[in-house]
């Protein structure tokens, strides 16, 4: 029994993208456009509409991902041939359970353009898994919708779900295994181990804020959960993410004298690690300038710590990366982009690498082999200490201003280029600033 469970717990993670859920077994007409629902909901239509997941299968960064990479990548080769449907059963669900494989461009107009609509979450009544991932939702259309609230009288019929209040009904689509059985995404479980969790924060607390408003026509709440959904599309959720503390050991800059800068980065907002969620290509950076009186400007590089992997942790221009994109796109010798994208040298990158089954590291998740090899982001409540040895150059003017900035970009800007997205894709966030001055 037990060798059987093993085998199973095998091929799914190795055949799981196709075969988990209930592919194929629905048409798009048992599932109301979010329109129809927005009639009576407006506010929370009018939230959605503007939120990612409204645009998870339309927005530009989806579209070329699935139809220039991984659609093309699953045809001509038979591991990952799975991710034609997986990826759909995330980013279009009425696709995926309505057999519409692969589904057409958003350019059609289909209803795959929908994305995850009200029709998902409000049908959705629990998991295939003990732990969810890979789309394992259970879905049943029809006129019940799932609802947070008990005894609640609408024109529709409603029942009572603790499972859509739970996180594990965000954990079926944010939680991710590669074809290769490598954890590619994982925000329910970084949320499940960590400190939110044990205190009974959901994820539902801090990306669907609980406060006034109209949950439908005439029906108003002071607690109404809005479905803003916001991540790190949204500078404002970015924005203080993470608390930034500057210190140096003197308080006076001595031409061709060392100064010891130290940078404390803490953890207290987000409740899973930052990044989080698409790892294998979300940065975060943390640049230290001197800026002298006179406006002259030095980068200064992070000081080594010397932990296995480490390499991919510090910006270097000189280091080209995700060769995996023109194998796939058929470029001949292609040397890969640079790896960190525009990120100065020397300066500390919190990150989680991914490689490929060549051992080159890569975006495409659903090609990686492995990610364990080094694991720098920031835990739920952790903090990171960096220190920095300058040594102020001989032509530097006092007072000198240490200028500390940490950004966060959704891509590296050079894979962004390479793939022509737009400039809102990749480019730099602030997420927080800190500053001191030497006199
Ligand atoms: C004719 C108007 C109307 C339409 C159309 C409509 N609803 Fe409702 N719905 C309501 C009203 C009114 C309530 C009660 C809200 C309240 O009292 O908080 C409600 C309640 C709900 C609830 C339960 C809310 C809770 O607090 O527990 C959910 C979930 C819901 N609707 C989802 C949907 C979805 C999904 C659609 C589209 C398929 C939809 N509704 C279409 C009017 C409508
Ligand atoms: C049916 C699958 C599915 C479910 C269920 C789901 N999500 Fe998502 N979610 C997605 C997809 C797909 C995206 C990526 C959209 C994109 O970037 O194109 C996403 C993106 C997000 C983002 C990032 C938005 C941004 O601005 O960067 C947040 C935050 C989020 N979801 C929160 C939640 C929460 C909270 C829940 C549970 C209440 C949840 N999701 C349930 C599929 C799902
Ligand atoms: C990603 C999943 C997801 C999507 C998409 C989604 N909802 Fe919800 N909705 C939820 C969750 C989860 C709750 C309960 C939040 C909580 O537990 O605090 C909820 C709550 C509601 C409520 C009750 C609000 C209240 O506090 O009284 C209504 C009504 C509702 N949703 C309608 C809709 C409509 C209409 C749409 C589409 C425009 C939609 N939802 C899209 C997950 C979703
Ligand atoms: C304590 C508040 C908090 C909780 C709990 C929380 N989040 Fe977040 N989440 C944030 C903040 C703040 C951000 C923006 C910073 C970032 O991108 O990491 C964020 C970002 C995200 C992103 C975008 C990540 C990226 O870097 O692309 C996703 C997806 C997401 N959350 C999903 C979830 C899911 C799913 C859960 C529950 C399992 C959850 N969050 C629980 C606060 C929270
Ligand atoms: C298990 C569900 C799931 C599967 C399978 C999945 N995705 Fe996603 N995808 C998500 C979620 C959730 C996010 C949002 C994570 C975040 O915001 O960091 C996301 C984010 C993305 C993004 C980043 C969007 C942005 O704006 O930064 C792209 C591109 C993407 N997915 C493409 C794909 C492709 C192509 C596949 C198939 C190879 C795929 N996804 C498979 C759930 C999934």
């Amino acid at each position: 029994m037990k060798r059987l469970s093993l085998f199973l717990g095998v091929f799914f993670l190795l055949f799981g993208y196709a075969f988990s859920a209930q592919m194929g077994k629905f048409k798009y007409s048992d599932f109301k456009k979010p329109k129809r629902c927005g009639i009576c909901h407006k506010q929370i239509y009018n939230e959605w509409k503007q939120s990612l997941m409204a645009k998870s299968f339309v927005h530009a960064w989806d579209d070329v991902e699935y139809f220039k990479l991984a659609l093309p990548h699953a045809l001509k080769f038979e591991k990952v041939a799975g991710v034609k449907a997986g990826c759909i059963g995330c980013h279009s669900p009425l696709a995926f359970l309505s057999g519409d494989i692969p589904p057409k461009s958003p350019k059609a107009g289909t209803r795959a353009n929908e994305g995850v609509s009200c029709e998902v979450c409000h049908n959705i009544t629990g998991t295939t898994e003990k732990v969810p991932y890979n789309f394992s939702y259970v879905i049943k259309p029809g006129k019940v919708k799932q609802a947070p609230r008990k005894n609640i009288k609408a024109p529709h019929k409603v029942m009572y779900s603790s499972f859509l209040r739970s996180p594990e009904l965000c954990g079926t689509c944010h939680d991710e295994a590669s074809p290769y059985g490598a954890w590619v995404k994982e925000t329910y479980r970084e949320w499940k181990n960590g400190p939110y969790s044990k205190q009974g924060v959901r994820c539902q607390d801090c990306h669907m804020y609980h406060g006034p408003g109209k949950a439908a026509r005439g029906r108003f709440h002071k607690d109404m959960a809005h479905h803003n959904f916001h991540g790190a599309h949204f500078e404002s959720k970015l924005a203080g993410a993470v608390d930034l503390a500057l210190y140096a050991n003197k308080s006076k800059a001595v031409p061709g004298g060392v100064v010891k800068i130290v940078a404390q980065l803490f953890n207290g907002k987000v409740g899973h690690y930052i990044p989080s969620g698409s790892t294998e290509e979300r940065m975060l950076w943390l640049e230290v300038w001197a800026i002298d009186a006179t406006g002259k400007k030095w980068h200064i590089p992070v000081d080594k710590k010397g932990f296995k992997g480490e390499e991919y942790t510090i910006a270097n221009s000189k280091v080209f990366a995700y060769q995996a994109m023109g194998e796939i796109m058929g470029i001949k010798n292609f040397k890969g982009v640079k790896r960190d994208g525009d990120v100065p040298d020397g300066a500390r990158i919190f990150r989680r690498p991914f490689f490929d089954p060549k051992g080159r590291m890569t975006i495409c998740q659903w090609y990686t082999k492995s990610n364990t090899l080094v694991d720098y982001r920031i835990g739920p409540r952790e903090t990171k200490v960096e220190t920095y040895t300058w040594r102020v150059p001989k032509d530097a003017k006092a007072p000198i201003t240490i200028k500390a900035t940490l950004y966060y970009s959704l891509v590296p800007s050079s894979v962004g280029k390479f793939l022509g997205l737009p400039k809102s894709e990749y480019k730099p966030m602030v997420v927080n600033t800190a500053s001191l001055v030497l006199k």
